[in-house]
């Protein structure tokens, strides 16, 4: 029988669950995502779209860091942006794979990492902007992310996850994702707030539905 849980919800992800690939046709494509965000999380997820098409707005010979790439979602914010190194890094090889054919379809270049967020292989302060969308509630120690992602990044960073205090309406969601292993402890936004404040971030949080969005520069 195949195993899909992991030694931790990380584990479960490089594990490859089938709701990994579910979950990246679902990302792909936008009204599917909308949907599923109003009906099932109370967010249309356009803060996270926002975010990527930010990556427009970025001057030439800027580094973005994706972390974690999943699918490669963010990737749509290359196409007509100026030249700029792209690290797509996530812990599962197969989601790897996924990035690599939406950088085919679309066209664009990224350099995809195997990596954990807990320790990126990036020198510090050697990114621009970071992009975390729907990944501080996969990782098995958010805090750590936070601190690993603050180290490489000198400028910016946006954040999308689900709240651990999502609240009654949401809690059977965060239930089944922790039962199935793909949901870890995640964080509140009043955390993620802190976590940022002590690496010398200033952000801007708001939350929709089960979400939150971290807008964070460096102060
Ligand atoms: C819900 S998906 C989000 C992917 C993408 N950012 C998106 O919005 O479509 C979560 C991703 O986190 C990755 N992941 C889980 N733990 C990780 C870790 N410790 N380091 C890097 N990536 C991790 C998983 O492999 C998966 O691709």
């Amino acid at each position: 029988m195949v195993k899909w849980r992991g030694r931790d919800v990380s584990d479960t992800w490089r594990l490859d669950h089938p709701w990994a690939s579910v979950y990246s046709f679902g990302m792909a494509h936008r009204p599917i995502a909308r949907t599923a965000g109003v009906v099932g999380f109370g967010t249309d997820f356009d803060r996270m779209y926002d975010a990527i098409a930010s990556i427009g707005d970025l001057p030439a010979g800027s580094t973005v860091l994706d972390v974690p790439c999943g699918g490669g979602v963010a990737l749509r914010g290359l196409v007509g942006a100026r030249r700029i190194r792209y690290v797509a890094a996530d812990i599962s090889i197969a989601m790897l794979a996924r990035t690599r054919r939406t950088a085919a379809g679309l066209g664009v270049e990224v350099e995809p990492v195997e990596a954990d967020v807990a320790d990126l292989p990036m020198e510090d302060r050697s990114v621009d902007l970071t992009l975390s969308l729907t990944g501080l509630h996969c990782f098995p120690d958010p805090r750590a992310a936070i601190r690993e992602i603050a180290r490489v990044t000198r400028d910016r960073i946006e954040l999308s996850w689900l709240r651990s205090d999502a609240g009654l309406r949401y809690r059977p969601i965060l239930i089944a994702g922790r039962a199935g292993g793909l949901v870890g402890r995640s964080a509140t936004a009043d955390e993620v707030g802190l976590w940022l404040a002590e690496c010398g971030f200033d952000a801007e949080i708001r939350i929709e539905g089960a979400f939150a969005y971290a807008s964070a520069r460096r102060g």
